[in-house]
């Protein structure tokens, strides 16, 4: 039996990326799943990690192609940190469903070894190691899901000149409406949507995404709903990726009708999110989104919830 010299349990939520015209930009944290990644330090210094998956076998337990093994690997790297460590994992967020599930783990995972090891490592480090594990589904570090899982909230990152982002909360009265189609998805299913996406875009179709995601953000610092909403349009990732995703005219149309303020694909899909200020029009408005992808012959469920989220430790000894 291996000796536990420490032990840190983590959780990180559920977060919708791109939000329309901000993508690989806007994350929102979604108080909807949520992942906990446990960690225990072992007495035994070999640098090596084992995973249990506790209730999900759909993800991979080899270390260099877990999301929250890949995180902990790096900052076991800075740090010069040796001890073996064995990571355990409970899915909460749907896996490769648009939901950020990757994100969550590697938000999870590094929330609790940073608190393990009293890394002190500052926001933008903690997201800078959360993205780590984005390479694992995505092929590249995006930050927009981890930002959210992580700090909660609607939540803007630029990488460059330097990683830098800024948090708002949402306006009390979004209420989500988050349609998950029960499909099965390709491990890689991010850098697949990623690669249908134009490498080179009109001028005039920059302006329009430019213009309406000034709008969202200008809606939620007035905290402003209708505004914001009205800014979730986008010309020029939706487009290319809307045939991955069945019925999604139809889908978008019928949530429009029930009621919704706005529909978009959530992150690399195939989940679809509608946004609305009434809480009346949230059930109707998921029935008509669940009944498209019905139509296709997908089972979905639609959930309603409020943006919210983040990370924090919930146990340790
Ligand atoms: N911004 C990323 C993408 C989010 O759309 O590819 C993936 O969840």
């Amino acid at each position: 039996m291996k000796e536990t010299v420490n032990f840190c349990e983590a959780r990180a939520s559920s977060s919708t990326a791109n939000l329309g015209p901000g993508f690989d930009v806007f994350g929102l944290g979604l108080d909807l799943f949520y992942d906990t990644v446990s960690i225990s330090k072992l007495a035994t210094k070999n640098g090596k990690i084992k995973i249990t998956l506790e209730n999900n076998n759909k993800i991979p337990s080899i270390a260099e192609e877990n999301s929250a093994s890949l995180s902990v690997m790096k900052i076991a790297q800075k740090y010069k940190i040796k001890n073996d460590l064995d990571i355990r994992i409970t899915k909460g967020v749907p896996i490769g469903l648009g939901l950020g599930s990757s994100a969550a783990s590697s938000a999870a995972a590094v929330t609790a070894f940073n608190e393990l090891f009293q890394c002190k490592l500052t926001e933008n480090e903690l997201l800078d190691f959360a993205a780590e594990g984005e390479v694992s589904s995505a092929g590249v570090k995006h930050y927009d899901n981890v930002v959210a899982s992580l700090f909660g909230g609607f939540v803007i990152v630029r990488t460059f000149p330097t990683l830098q982002f800024v948090r708002i909360n949402a306006p009390k009265d979004l209420i989500l409406v988050v349609c998950v189609p029960q499909m099965v998805t390709p491990v890689k299913k991010t850098k697949i949507a990623r690669s249908v996406i134009p490498r080179t875009i009109p001028i005039e179709d920059h302006t329009r995404n430019l213009a309406n995601a000034c709008m969202m953000v200008s809606g939620f610092l007035y905290q402003d709903t209708k505004l914001l909403t009205s800014g979730i349009k986008d010309i020029i990732v939706e487009p290319a990726r809307k045939s991955l995703i069945p019925g999604y005219e139809k889908l978008k149309l019928n949530a429009i009708r029930s009621g919704a303020l706005a529909v978009t694909i959530s992150g690399a899909g195939p989940s679809m999110i509608a946004f609305t200020n009434s809480a009346k029009k949230a059930h109707k408005i998921g029935k008509s989104m669940e009944q498209v992808f019905a139509d296709s012959k997908i089972q979905s469920n639609a959930y309603v919830c409020r943006a919210g989220g983040g990370a924090k430790v919930i146990s340790k000894y």
